[in-house]
């Protein structure tokens, strides 16, 4: 027996995700559903990439293809290992030893469908794998119910019974098996080509490496967590109840990071929304992916944001939808029923109400008048609008893309505007206005006289 220092041992992951997940009722595999807008096993993934993996491999069976996909967005080196048929949690691991032949070092196995383990909960088995040869991963159980109970004499883990297997003396253990298990990764692979399916279920059960390791003069210990860390999905109420809990974290890390939240509870963040000091979120504010607000920047209510940036001191909505690359520079404001995609303001810059920017950049103060739409789609290719520093686009302006407006230079409120305009030019592309003295009066007269005639005849 070795017992190397935890630094000495490099890590190979194995993330079991082969599973249907039947009771989601879903064309999409299970582990993909979204938590906090990531698919729901890049949470398991990303606390796994905290220890640095030498190597990652997947284990998919269902919606294979996607979920491989998936997987390398996240880990582009991901190994894939096809598992075509579900014969159980040791079946599956044993799918990546041709992945991982040869690996010196430890195996951490995870499951795809437990998004909530932490990162400090994986350096604690990498520290309790110190002076013993498995580590599981267990938790005191409120309802111990269908989970494997852990049989733990004097500090040493001997056996892990599945409850459909358990004696009634081993259900009423409430330490339970989390799924999550390190060890030698040659040695892991050793147990489990000798694990058989000959129990309740005829699957070839991971947990039967505890019992094995020990028959071998193997030490296995258990490192316990808390329930909430290990809590798997199956449904789509359990998945709403870990977007809950996902939220809940969030609220809280951003509230002592230093941001206020008005109405935490109504502010919906995704799993890498980053928010600076003295910013301020008022209620009812989504956050989809790739969200950066720097500091004091505030975020009004109902707005929607995705894949932007806020820089110091910027305001944006009430009622803002910005999508993906808009860029908002320092002071920059966007008001009211303002939708913004792959755009980008200058400080100072404004567009305080009803307009649509897309495709564009505006530069330092430039002002963008009520109504304004950038005609970026001409039905089948984008074009971009560029807008020049304390250019002033007058209301309900349309600007017919590809366009350069100056720096400094007037468009005329309701203005067509698809012709370039030079800096510091007044550009009107609006029909000229006629005035036409008392012909109201004259129209309205008529018009009453005919509906007279109507009714006489
Ligand atoms: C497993 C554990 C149990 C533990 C529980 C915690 C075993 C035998 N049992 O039970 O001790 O208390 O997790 O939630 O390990 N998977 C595959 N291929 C398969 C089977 C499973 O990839 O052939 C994947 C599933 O997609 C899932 C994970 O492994 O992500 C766990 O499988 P699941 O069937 O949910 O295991 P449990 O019966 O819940
Ligand atoms: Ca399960």
């Amino acid at each position: 027996m070795t017992h190397e220092s935890p630094n000495a041992r490099s890590v190979a992951v194995i993330l079991l995700a082969a599973g249907k997940g039947t009771r989601m009722h879903s064309d999409l595999p299970k582990v993909l559903h979204p938590i906090a807008g990531a698919p729901m096993l890049h949470h398991a993934m990303r606390a796994a990439q905290s220890l640095s993996p030498r190597r990652f491999a997947v284990v998919v069976g269902h919606g294979g293809e996607k979920v491989a996909a998936a997987a390398q967005a996240l880990v582009p080196d991901a190994m894939v290992c096809e598992q075509a048929e579900q014969l159980g949690t040791g079946h599956a691991v044993r799918m990546a030893e041709a992945a991982l032949g040869g690996f010196e070092g430890d195996a951490l196995v995870l499951f795809g469908d437990t998004p909530f383990i932490a990162p400090e909960t994986l350096a604690e088995m990498v520290a309790a794998r110190v002076g013993s040869d498995l580590v599981a991963l267990g938790f005191e159980a409120a309802e111990p119910g269908r989970y494997g109970r852990m049989v733990i004499r004097e500090g040493r883990l001997e056996r892990i019974v599945e409850a459909k297997d358990a004696t009634p003396e081993e259900l009423a253990i409430t330490i339970c098996n989390s799924g999550v298990i390190l060890a030698d990764c040659a040695t892991l692979f050793r147990l489990l080509a000798a694990v058989g399916n000959a129990n309740a279920q005829g699957e070839y059960y991971l947990t039967d490496v505890i019992g094995l390791a020990c028959g071998d003069g193997l030490l296995c210990r258990a490192v316990l967590c808390s329930e909430a860390e290990t809590l798997g999905i199956n449904d789509r109420v359990q998945l709403a109840g870990a977007e809950a809990i996902f939220q809940a974290r969030a609220r809280r890390v951003a509230m002592l990071g230093g941001a206020t939240l008005v109405a935490p509870d109504s502010v919906h963040f995704a799993f890498d929304t980053a928010l600076g000091r003295d910013v301020t979120i008022e209620p009812n504010v989504v956050f989809g992916p790739g969200v950066r607000v720097a500091d004091r920047a505030t975020i009004r209510a109902f707005c929607h944001l995705e894949q932007c940036t806020i820089s110091d001191g910027a305001a944006v909505g009430p009622f803002a939808r910005l999508r993906g690359g808009t860029v908002l520079g320092e002071g920059a404001y966007v008001g009211n029923f303002v939708e913004m995609k792959n755009a980008d303001f200058g400080p100072g810059a404004k567009a305080s109400h009803l307009s649509y920017v897309g495709d564009a950049s505006v530069g330092a103060k430039a002002n963008i008048g009520a109504g304004t739409i950038t005609c970026n789609y001409d039905g089948v290719g984008k074009h971009r609008t560029m807008i020049g520093a304390g250019a002033f686009i007058g209301s309900n302006s349309a600007l017919v893309a590809p366009l350069v407006i100056g720096d400094g230079a007037f468009v005329g409120s309701g203005s067509v505007i698809t012709e370039d305009v030079p800096g510091d030019a007044l550009a009107i592309g609006r029909a000229r206005q006629v005035t036409k003295p008392g012909l109201a009066a004259r129209l309205r007269e008529k018009f009453k006289a005919a509906k007279a005639a109507r009714k006489q005849g």
